[in-house]
């Protein structure tokens, strides 16, 4: 559960998107967050409060002179028991208000006394979005500290289509757990690959392997909660993009090695995750291979693909390069010989049995300083240790 323990106090605005807010609440408790719900009083015009009460099992608060709060100080009360504010949809009224310190209702009070950070995710027409003022008002608000999550770009309830529909619950979560992680990688360009290749043979056939894509893309995910900007080179694989994550689809390896070769430049940290073909067929065939139209079973000539982590840490100025290494058997010893043979830094080893497919692995880093076994885990949790021993590395260099 990513948000075991955490107190969150949910602010829902007046506007359409206020029906996201049930689910979001419903994520949030999924991940063991204890959730106070406020609700402004246009928000109660678009769903009740009893909704709200029910997914949170907490009595739900609108209202600044509540006779259930004996010292009449809700506001006080309610933002000092939370780590953190999260107010999903936020309005453009709402956005005015707490950029220009308004505090005329229970919410935007408690905005104002709150100790704790402040997460807006706006929800409104395209227009209200790009208007001066709101624009304005967005940027006194980042400037002031608080974390504005989207929005989404696409179709909105007016029909119309465009920037200012409310970011997908599940995204806003993802925004919301990545709050909670430290900030180890701070806008540093982190460039991975994941997932398998493709060799195609003839239009229908190919060579590919059984990686899913779940450690490169955890890696990303945790590498960008990080506060990194990364790109994810990612084969065909059938996962969602990590929120935040800019991706770029591939199918086979030369596809992979043009990518990388590409954009390695822009980036300080290099992870290849992906499990990439070292072979691919001399030809593919132009037509669809037919049974028994030759006297013997057709053989397949192959030919040797680029190793794109070998060539990026041959490069004059490579970046700190990361690989892996999937193995059978002596593990350690096969690994070590890739981190050598590649000339790199760092490389992490997983068994087979352990590393492909499923949501959990264990992983053991080689580096200059010896063996670091990792308990076995799920993926993300391995990946954000990963990433502060990259990050550790990466403080080394500088
Ligand atoms: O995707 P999952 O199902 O979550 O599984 C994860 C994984 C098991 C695929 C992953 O954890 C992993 O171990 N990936 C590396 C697989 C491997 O053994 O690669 P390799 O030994 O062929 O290559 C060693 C390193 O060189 C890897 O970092 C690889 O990305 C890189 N390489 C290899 C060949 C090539 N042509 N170009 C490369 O960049």
């Amino acid at each position: 559960m990513e948000l075991a323990g955490k107190r969150i106090l949910l602010g829902i605005t007046g506007g359409i998107a206020a029906y996201k807010g049930a689910e979001l609440l419903r994520l949030l408790t999924r991940e063991g967050a204890s959730v106070q719900v406020v609700m402004s009083a246009a928000a109660t015009r678009f769903v009740t409060p009893v909704t709200f009460q029910a997914l949170s099992g907490q009595p739900v608060f609108s209202d600044q002179w509540d006779p259930r709060v004996a010292n009449n100080m809700a506001h006080i009360d309610l933002s000092r028991a939370a780590d953190v504010v999260l107010v999903a949809p936020a309005s453009a009224d709402f956005i005015a208000k707490v950029a220009n310190g308004l505090a005329d209702d229970l919410l935007t009070t408690l905005v104002l006394a709150r100790d704790c950070p402040l997460l807006l995710a706006p929800a409104m027409n395209r227009q209200m979005w790009e208007n001066p003022a709101t624009m304005r008002n967005v940027a006194t608000l980042r400037a002031d500290g608080v974390a504005i999550l989207g929005p989404g770009c696409g179709d909105q309830a007016c029909g119309e289509s465009g920037l200012g529909r409310m970011l997908e619950a599940e995204e806003i979560l993802d925004e919301l757990v990545a709050h909670f992680q430290p900030r180890l990688l701070p806008d540093v360009g982190v460039l991975l690959t994941a997932g398998p290749t493709f060799e195609a043979i003839d239009p229908v056939r190919g060579i590919t392997n059984l990686s899913s894509g779940r450690m490169g893309y955890a890696l990303a995910r945790a590498a960008r909660e990080a506060g990194a900007r990364v790109t994810l080179v990612s084969g065909p694989v059938s996962l969602p993009c990590p929120t935040g994550v800019s991706r770029i689809d591939v199918t086979s390896a030369r596809d992979m090695h043009a990518e990388v070769m590409a954009r390695v430049a822009a980036h300080a940290v290099f992870i290849a995750v992906a499990a990439v073909a070292d072979y691919r067929p001399a030809r593919t065939i132009a037509q669809k291979i037919k049974k028994g139209a030759q006297a013997a079973p057709p053989a397949i000539e192959l030919v040797l693909n680029p190793d794109i982590l070998a060539e990026v840490a041959a490069l004059p100025k490579p970046p700190l390069c990361v690989g892996f290494a999937a193995e059978s058997e002596n593990l350690a010893a096969y690994a070590e010989h890739k981190r050598r043979s590649k000339g790199i830094p760092l490389i992490v080893g997983n068994l087979i049995q352990d590393g492909f497919g499923g949501d959990d692995n264990r992983l053991i880093l080689f580096d200059d300083t010896g063996e670091h076994p990792l308990a076995p885990a799920a993926k993300i949790v391995l990946a954000r240790q990963l990433v502060a021993h990259i990050a550790g590395l990466l403080e080394k260099r500088r």
